[in-house]
């Protein structure tokens, strides 16, 4: 469908969802001293300045040189108005202690109305924490306007690529049929339990590179109550029998069948052990039969879903995904 290149993303990267601010910068520090060169940030994540903090004191000891690493941040929902894309990037960067980064994507396809960044920052949902019945509100923003916003700031040269999160199909030929400046890579929750498969199809077909958030399943939901115990991929008895006959862990195979597959991956662990761990999904190969294993255990198990989490954590019914 397309001749363009995929954008060479550092396959491995380190997520940064999650991590709290005063474990970060050290957990970017060590993740690029064992050898990562891509993270992935987001305003919402509420931990940007620390990772400026961990990436400044990286390159300021000489581990990398900035043009080693592939840093990517994301537009917060409530930005989405064009007025505001500009601002939400400049605090980005600022906090990143950055001039450029390498990816923008817009983190939802959800726009929320606009909090000033002396209300809060980062906003999260909800508009109003103190109001008697806290609620998210919506902006009659189009993503098409978003989008020209962005390609404003990346013909400005502040960002290198652009991209799109949390996108289904119909979003994505949309987004190719008004894009002036067409979206480099889509960030979606994929992992053995929902492997995509259609979606990451067609993003390729259109020329994008696929990069997948939780790769390793449940691991962050289940402490968010958005998992139960039972979900988890790293346990499920086939990705057991094949972490053991090719003598790796279960992290190692989940990874490895998503890098093989054609996907980035997104990981993180507060962990140094865990960090080379994962890092070494990079050095070995899965035969046929494994990978097709661990494609057959696709249950449409999607842990990241506003349509469940809006209402119960945020007060609002807010599906994206049918
Ligand atoms: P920890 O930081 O204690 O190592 P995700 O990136 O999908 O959100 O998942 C992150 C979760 O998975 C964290 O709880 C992290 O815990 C855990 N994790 C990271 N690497 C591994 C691994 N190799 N084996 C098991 N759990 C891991």
């Amino acid at each position: 469908m397309t001749t363009r290149t995929p954008v060479p993303l550092p396959p491995l990267g380190f997520g940064l969802w999650k991590l709290a601010p005063e474990a970060c910068a050290d957990a970017v520090y060590e993740a690029i001293k064992a050898g990562y060169r891509h993270f992935d940030a987001a305003c919402d994540y509420g931990n940007e300045a620390a990772v400026g903090e961990g990436l400044a004191r990286a390159l300021g000891d000489g581990l990398c040189r900035r043009e080693d690493l592939w840093i990517t941040s994301k537009l917060w929902n409530t930005y989405h108005d064009p007025e505001h894309v500009p601002l939400a990037l400049e605090r980005t960067l600022a906090d990143l202690r950055l001039e450029t980064l390498d990816l923008y994507l817009i983190h939802f396809p959800i726009a929320l109305a606009y909090v000033p960044f002396e209300t809060r920052y980062p906003p999260e949902w909800v508009f109003d924490p103190e109001a008697p019945e806290p609620a998210m509100v919506r902006a009659p923003v189009s993503l098409h306007a978003t989008w020209a916003a962005m390609e404003t700031l990346q013909a400005a040269g502040k960002v290198r690529h652009l991209g799109v999160a949390n996108y289904n199909s119909g979003l994505l030929h949309d987004l190719m049929a008004y894009a002036q400046r067409p979206p480099s890579v889509l960030q979606i929750e994929a992992h053995p339990y929902l492997t995509q498969d259609r979606l990451i199809r067609l993003a390729k077909d259109y020329g994008l590179a696929v990069t997948a958030f939780s790769p390793l399943g449940a691991g962050s939901y289940l402490e968010l109550g958005m998992a139960e115990a039972g979900e988890q991929v790293l346990e499920d008895p086939v990705v057991l029998a094949i972490a053991e006959r090719h003598g790796r862990t279960p992290a190692q195979v989940v990874l490895r069948w998503a890098l093989q597959r054609g996907t980035s991956v997104l990981v993180k662990s507060t962990s140094p052990a865990r960090m080379a761990e994962n890092l070494a999904a990079r050095d070995f190969t899965l035969d046929e039969a494994a990978m097709a294993a661990l494609s057959g255990l696709n249950r449409n198990r999607r842990f990241n879903d506003p349509g469940a989490f809006c209402e119960e954590a945020f007060g609002t019914f807010h599906p994206i995904y049918d």
